[in-house]
């Protein structure tokens, strides 16, 4: 198989300065793509794409929150790039791990600004420029197995995240008669700067914590495997794969712990 599975085609990645968007740059570039990295973190944002190569990859200040700064992004990227052929809609907040008993909303709205407003910002502002240009693009919104199972993070997060794999579906329902795909990724944890912030854990405490309640032994998830499973989307080898939540967990949501394993008598 050929390397270059993105030859040509552009992208805009979101929450791209660090983490898994940052793993995706990379990877993208890597398969022959243009990459824009939109993120509020100035300092990595820049940093990145600096280390990539100027050639390859642009920064641009864009918080998801605001819907202007999202159209702007995107108008950047025609200019620059000419084209949007894939927005990978990553950017993520975490959220406090509250009480429910004493849940704040106002870092509720936050939570739900950043995970399902901006979302909902993206998926607006690059569809109609693939719709307007004909373009058969592909969407991706980072989830979360938080997306489908309670208590695996914050209420708020949990909350943000069941909605948005609704807008994935609802949005891939409309967006399916112009040749648009819009599918989203579900990881399970992964020991970047948000799960480090939310558990107050450094790496390496998070990843045992993650190795402990994972099913799947003897591998520890990492940035770059949702990174790769974003290129897979963004790839023409996923072409008939629309309106799908991707669960990359190792098998964490789909199996019950109240039995003890089962040995042969
Ligand atoms: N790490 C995990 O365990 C895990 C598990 C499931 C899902 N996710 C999701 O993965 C995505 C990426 O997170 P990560 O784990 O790589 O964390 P990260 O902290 O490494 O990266 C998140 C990036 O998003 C940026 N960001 C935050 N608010 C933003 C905003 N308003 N506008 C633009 N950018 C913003 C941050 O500056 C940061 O660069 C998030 O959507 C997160 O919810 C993470």
């Amino acid at each position: 198989m050929s390397k270059q599975r993105l030859e040509g085609k552009v992208a805009i990645v979101t929450g791209a300065a660090s983490g898994i968007g940052a793993e995706a740059v990379k990877i993208f570039v890597e398969n022959g793509a243009f990459v824009v990295i939109a993120d509020i973190n100035d300092e990595l944002g820049h940093q990145l794409a600096t280390s990539i190569g100027l050639d390859k990859v642009s920064y641009h200040h864009c918080d998801v929150r605001e819907e202007k700064q999202v159209e702007e992004i995107v108008a950047f990227t025609l200019e620059r790039y000419g084209t949007l052929d894939i927005m990978f809609s990553n950017a993520g907040n975490a959220g406090p791990l509250s009480s429910i008993l004493e849940f704040n909303l106002n870092e509720f709205d936050n939570t739900m600004a950043v995970n399902i407003r901006g979302a909902a910002a993206t998926i607006k502002h690059a569809s109609r420029v693939m719709v307007e240009r004909k373009i058969r693009g592909s969407i991706i919104c980072t989830a979360s197995v938080a997306g489908f199972v309670g208590r695996c993070a914050g209420h708020d997060y949990t909350a943000s995240k069941h909605g948005l794999i609704g807008l994935v579906r609802s949005a891939c329902g409309e967006l399916g008669a112009y040749g648009i795909r819009v599918n989203s990724i579900s990881p399970y944890a992964v020991a970047t700067p948000l799960a480090c912030r939310a558990l107050d854990m450094v790496p390496s405490e998070v990843e045992a914590v993650g190795l402990d309640y994972a099913n799947l032994q003897g591998i520890t998830l990492k940035a770059a495997h949702i990174a790769e499973t974003a290129l897979f989307l963004a790839s023409d080898e996923s072409a008939y794969i629309s309106g799908h939540n991707l669960v990359v967990d190792g098998g964490f949501s789909v199996i019950n712990r109240c039995l003890p394993s089962i040995k042969k008598q």
